[in-house]
């Protein structure tokens, strides 16, 4: 039986989560204080998913956390699944909790005859039941555009930033590894008073990219080097090796990303450099060892709070990300 927190509506919360990142949910529910809604996911002998959510929800104001990482498409469509058993059951509003967004670096089409993935996906939430969506630190502001439902963009960068703080030095510089992460490398340095350096980065495939040149001073500086994510390591190690050939201190690297997804090989690669530290966040869960200092801070405060302040009808301005 769960514990149901009233708002300022009539309605009721109830959190709900898929199986993709359940420690997380329910460390976001424990600070809200209730208990996860009690569900059953499970396979039929021919590889279908079949769900059933065990509690009334009907009347409630529901928040279904589910990372959409690894297996991506497994975890897209249980969350699919769950929240048309939810809009079924009679759930008044659905808030769909997705700390990592796949498939949000496909948000344009680079080429011809290519989908426009991320706008699928965004009519697929919303025709499944979902009426509005909380993300964290999504790959380009551009992936909110592709929705109709209100998209809550929060972001883990403070939360990252408070715990680097007290390892970067004065002298030290932010990096953005490409052009896509200066707007979030810049707010890693106005939080922590320190200058931006900005890699300009091509991507020749999924794995492997190419760095052009270096913007700003590094020549003997401690580098922080910040990404919303590492998937194969490709692009933290050519940002890294570039870095150290433009003469950056080979001491006291350090990496900051919000989403940990480290596949393939990634935790190897990112083995044999000399970083310090890696500083990520638990919007997926750790899956590998990585042979490097690693800390996790947790989201689940930033998203219980989200939850509570979009429960209640308050404002989560100061918890809304880089614009
Ligand atoms: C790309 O623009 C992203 O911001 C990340 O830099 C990238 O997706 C990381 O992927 P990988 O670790 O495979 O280079």
């Amino acid at each position: 039986m769960s514990v149901e927190k009233t708002g300022t509506g009539a309605m009721s919360l109830k959190i709900l989560a898929g199986s993709a990142n359940l420690s997380l949910a329910e460390n976001i529910a424990r600070n809200v204080n209730v208990k996860l809604v009690q569900r059953v996911l499970e396979r039929f002998p021919d590889g279908e998913l079949h769900i059933e959510i065990q509690e009334s929800v009907r009347g409630h104001d529901v928040y279904l956390v589910q990372p959409t990482c690894p297996p991506v498409d497994e975890h897209l469509f249980e969350l699919l699944l769950m929240a048309d058993a939810c809009r079924r059951a009679g759930t008044i509003h659905l808030t769909a909790v997705i700390p990592y967004f796949g498939y949000a670096r496909q948000d344009r089409r680079a080429h011809g005859r290519e989908p426009l993935s991320v706008r699928l996906i965004a009519d697929l939430l919303a025709t499944s039941g979902i009426q509005r969506v909380v993300a964290v630190d999504l790959h380009s502001q551009g992936v909110e555009s592709a929705f109709a439902i209100p998209v809550e963009h929060v972001s883990a960068v403070p939360t990252l930033a408070e715990a680097v703080r007290s390892s970067v030095p004065r002298n030290a510089v932010i990096v953005s590894p490409d052009l896509g992460a200066v707007k979030m490398a810049e707010r890693y340095a106005k939080l922590l008073d320190l200058p931006v350096a900005i890699i300009h980065k091509t991507r020749i495939s999924g794995a492997e990219v190419s760095v052009q040149r270096i913007m700003g001073d590094v020549r003997d500086k401690q580098v922080l080097v910040v990404d919303d994510m590492i998937s194969t390591g490709g692009t933290i190690e050519k940002a890294i090796q570039a870095l150290l050939e433009a003469g950056c201190s080979p001491s006291g690297i350090k990496v900051s990303a919000t989403h940990a997804l480290l596949v393939g090989a990634a935790a190897e690669r990112l083995g044999k450099l000399p970083i310090e530290k890696i500083y990520v966040s638990d919007s997926v869960p750790m899956s590998k060892q990585v042979p490097i200092p690693l800390q996790v801070v947790s989201l689940a405060s930033l998203l219980a709070e989200t939850i509570e302040r979009l429960h209640k009808n308050r404002s989560i301005a100061k918890l809304i990300g880089p614009q």
